[in-house]
């Protein structure tokens, strides 16, 4: 890589706001071998995850809103006011949702505070930020929702987010170009669409690519890297059961823990759980559990919690105002995955089997933390350290636990997995005629 070759007003470094424990960090550094000079997070122990993991990066902890003007100052001055190469962004996207338009505008319009997520707005410290440091490349990563999000912007207005982006960012002189990436494609072995959109200003670039209107197209653009997996001739999505068939088996009631692996654990599970569970099929529900245990007939009738011989049918129950009734859930819940497809998408309830197909494929429980870190490419062999979580206390520990169970599983659950995030990044040096 000759970096010496970038112009006198760029540095070949990189920042990243919203930087969670630092997982999409970890790709722009170790796997892309871009620096990551500064790094913004509000929950400390997240913070104290990237302290502890990028020793020689600053971390500005606290709200951006409050943080900003410190991490623009730190840059100028570290950067001699040259731009950097890259700062990458992932707004929190819990929030996001496409239908709050009409609502915000009446709310506004009756001169009331509109009921928004403020969460949605975070976006505005970013461009802000955009604005001041001029990077030659940003990368924004959010949920597929943000495409349609509408927020008010800093005028008030009722605006979509890209929008607000391309009005205040084209005139800067960049070109934007958004895409739908499942990063399955980039072998990393679970479901994970994200909306990335990347903005140029390096001006080869953007005289070729010049600004459009509407940025985002199903289209693979210049600035996104392609797919290296699951297309023709190309090597097969990573399944579950290459990346982690070969670990040792757990169970939900009789084995939470392996020996050999403090990480390689799981949470227990009740007696009613594991009976609907220990009776559901690879890749099936426990709400079509129709067959009774007890005498082997089939129930026709899905809402049937009940076989006709009085037994339970293992299927996700309640007792409730007096009587038994199926609990209310999405036919995605207590649903097992499949060995020969990558891992559901990992959320920060990952642990929990009521959440949207969180159960092992064959075995009786919910994935561990070894096998999520492996999921997420947290542990992968591009990566010249290992990452750690020891140390940093959060959530109900339990005593001489030195890692926060509750912490792995959020932070990974709020991730960019650092092996999209490094081919994103390898992309992006690619395509720079500088470099
Ligand atoms: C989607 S996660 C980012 C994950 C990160 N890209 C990674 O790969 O690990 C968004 C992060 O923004 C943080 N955040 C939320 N509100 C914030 C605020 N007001 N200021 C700074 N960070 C905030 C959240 O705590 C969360 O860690």
């Amino acid at each position: 890589m000759n970096i010496h070759s970038l112009d006198k007003q760029t540095s070949f470094v990189a920042g990243s706001l919203f930087s969670g424990g630092g997982l999409g960090d970890v790709g722009i550094e170790w796997g892309a071998g871009v620096p990551v000079l500064g790094t913004c997070e509000l929950v400390s122990s997240r913070a104290a995850l990237l302290r502890k993991n990028f020793p020689e990066t600053k971390v500005f902890e606290g709200d951006i809103w409050k943080t900003m003007d410190q991490y623009i100052s730190f840059f100028q001055k570290k950067l001699n006011l040259k731009s950097p190469w890259l700062l990458t962004l992932s707004p929190p996207c819990q929030g996001m949702s496409s239908n709050g338009a009409g609502r915000i505008s009446s709310s506004i319009r009756k001169g009331n505070r509109p009921r928004e997520d403020q969460r949605n707005r975070l976006i505005l410290p970013g461009i802000d930020i955009l604005e001041s440091l001029k990077p030659d490349w940003f990368v924004l990563e959010n949920v597929r929702r943000m495409e349609n999000t509408i927020i008010r912007n800093e005028h008030g207005k009722v605006e979509n987010i890209l929008d607000c982006l391309c009005r205040r960012l084209h005139p800067l002189g960049y070109s934007i170009r958004a895409n739908m990436m499942n990063f399955q494609g980039f072998g990393v072995p679970h479901h994970r669409e994200r909306l990335i959109t990347i903005g140029c200003r390096i001006p080869e670039i953007v005289s070729t690519y010049q600004p459009v209107e509407v940025i985002y197209s199903k289209e693979t653009s210049p600035f996104h890297a392609s797919f290296s997996h699951g297309g023709l001739g190309q090597p097969p999505l990573i399944t579950l059961r290459d990346a982690i068939g070969h670990l040792p088996i757990l169970d939900a009631q009789n084995k939470l823990v392996d020996p050999e692996d403090p990480y390689h654990c799981i949470p227990k599970w009740n007696d009613n759980q594991y009976f609907w569970m220990r009776s559901t099929p690879e890749g099936q529900t426990a709400y079509d559990n129709d067959q009774c245990v007890k005498c082997g007939k089939a129930s026709s009738d899905s809402s049937q919690i009940e076989c006709a011989c009085g037994f339970p049918l293992p299927r996700p129950q309640i007792f409730k105002s007096g009587k038994l009734r199926l609990i209310h859930g999405f036919r995605s819940s207590y649903r097992r995955m499949w060995w020969d497809k990558p891992a559901g998408t990992l959320t920060m309830n990952s642990g929990v089997i009521s959440s949207d197909l969180k159960c092992h494929p064959e075995q009786n429980r919910v994935l561990s933390l070894r096998e999520i870190i492996i999921l997420s490419t947290l542990q992968h062999p591009k990566w010249k350290n290992n990452y750690s979580f020891e140390g940093i206390p959060y959530g109900r520990m339990e005593s001489g636990e030195n890692f926060s169970k509750k912490l792995i599983r959020e932070v990974i659950g709020e991730s960019i997995p650092p092996l999209a995030m490094a081919q994103i990044v390898e992309r992006l040096l690619e395509v720079d005629p500088r470099i």
